[in-house]
């Protein structure tokens, strides 16, 4: 049986074929630190960070689309497969999507972290690769595709022609290090201690990245760093994209240096296709017209964005054991197979 998943440092995403979707959980693991005694996965997990008594942590254990806790990913990844999953799987052969510019070691940590439930086989994809894929388009044509994926840990951008990858690059500052900045400007400038997931909650409900046509806000809740007794602020959009748009600049930045980077045969397709975005963050309000602003090029969010790398990933099992000549003269977008 073939299966996908889609390892994302906030979401792991898992589809069967012929089944399509079946699971989207948090990327979060809580765990007693000493005994290692696992208490949660996915949403679950999640809805305990910050929450946990002393020796109880709720992690995420990937970051920046790498895998920072080996140990911890592969018991997320096998309780979300078995205990979490409505489909029984077994003996999968899994296509994996992975950052652009990991190294061998980081590549081998992703495999041996998919690995469980005695996966046949293993096959890489890149994240540009198959979000293109789960927009529907048509990967392996002569014809210049821009297409960047902004998540929770990382921001990759690439151009694709005739199945592969002609630039790219990845940041690794994106959604979850703009929760931080959220974090350190409500404790400085209100002496507010709140969590990452109320900074999550505050970023998705007004965080924004170009000034809001209507003031709205939000009340933070957190502890006094003076008092220690709880306590709220109203924040607006304006100062929540003051907070975050250092990081925003920098993806911005990267799109616009990969676009340098583009041989012209491929620009002049990407002038009148324009660019694709996909991944969460393609959902921050006024992203894709900063990127607009800043490319001068037209700028597309994907309907279902933050689904399109795992649909890619579903999409590229057609690609499985096929030979060049039954992809007459094709490229597979597939990488290595472990
Ligand atoms: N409407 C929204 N506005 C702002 N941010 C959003 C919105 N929806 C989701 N996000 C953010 O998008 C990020 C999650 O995106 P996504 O699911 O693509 O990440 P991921 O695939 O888990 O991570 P990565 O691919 O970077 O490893 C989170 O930081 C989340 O807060
Ligand atoms: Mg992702």
């Amino acid at each position: 049986m073939n299966i996908a998943i889609d390892l994302g440092s906030d979401r792991t995403r898992v589809f069967v074929e012929n089944k399509g979707k079946v699971l989207d959980e948090a990327s979060v693991i809580t765990y007693d630190v000493d005994t290692h005694e696992i208490f949660a996965v996915g949403d679950e997990a999640y809805a305990m960070i910050g929450k946990t008594p002393v020796g109880i942590r709720a992690a995420h254990p990937l970051d920046g689309g790498v895998i920072a806790q080996s140990d911890l990913v592969e018991q997320m990844v096998d309780i979300m497969l078995t205990e979490l999953c409505p489909v029984r799987i077994v003996n999968p052969k899994i296509i994996t999507a992975i950052p652009c510019e990991l190294t061998e070691v980081e590549k081998l940590a992703v495999v041996n972290a998919v690995s469980c439930l005695g996966a046949k086989r293993v096959y890489l994809i890149e994240t540009p690769k198959a979000a293109a894929l789960g927009c529907g388009i048509d990967i392996s044509s002569p014809h210049g595709v821009f297409i960047a994926d902004i998540g929770s840990g990382t921001a990759d951008i690439g151009v694709l022609s005739l199945g592969g990858i002609s630039v790219s690059k990845c940041v690794k500052r994106a959604g979850s290090a703009m929760d931080e900045e959220i974090v350190k400007y409500i404790r400085k400038k209100y002496n507010l201690v709140i969590g990452t997931n109320m900074a999550e909650s505050c970023k998705k409900a007004v965080g924004c990245v170009v000034a809001p046509s209507e003031p709205k806000t939000f009340r933070v809740k957190g502890r006094d760093a003076v008092s220690g007794l709880p306590r709220y602020v109203d924040v607006t959009g304006n100062e929540i994209m003051g907070a975050i748009e250092e990081i925003a600049k920098d993806i911005v930045n990267a799109i616009r240096d990969v676009l340098e980077r583009t041989p012209p045969e491929l620009i002049g397709d990407i002038y009148t296709d324009g660019i694709i975005l996909t991944g969460g963050l393609a959902g921050l309000q006024g992203f894709p017209r900063m990127v607009g602003l800043a490319t001068k090029l037209k700028v597309r969010v994907h309907k279902y964005a933050p689904d399109c790398v795992i649909m890619g990933c579903g999409r590229a099992m057609s690609y499985i054991g096929k030979s060049e000549r039954e992809l007459s003269g094709g490229v597979s977008p597939l990488l290595t197979a472990y």
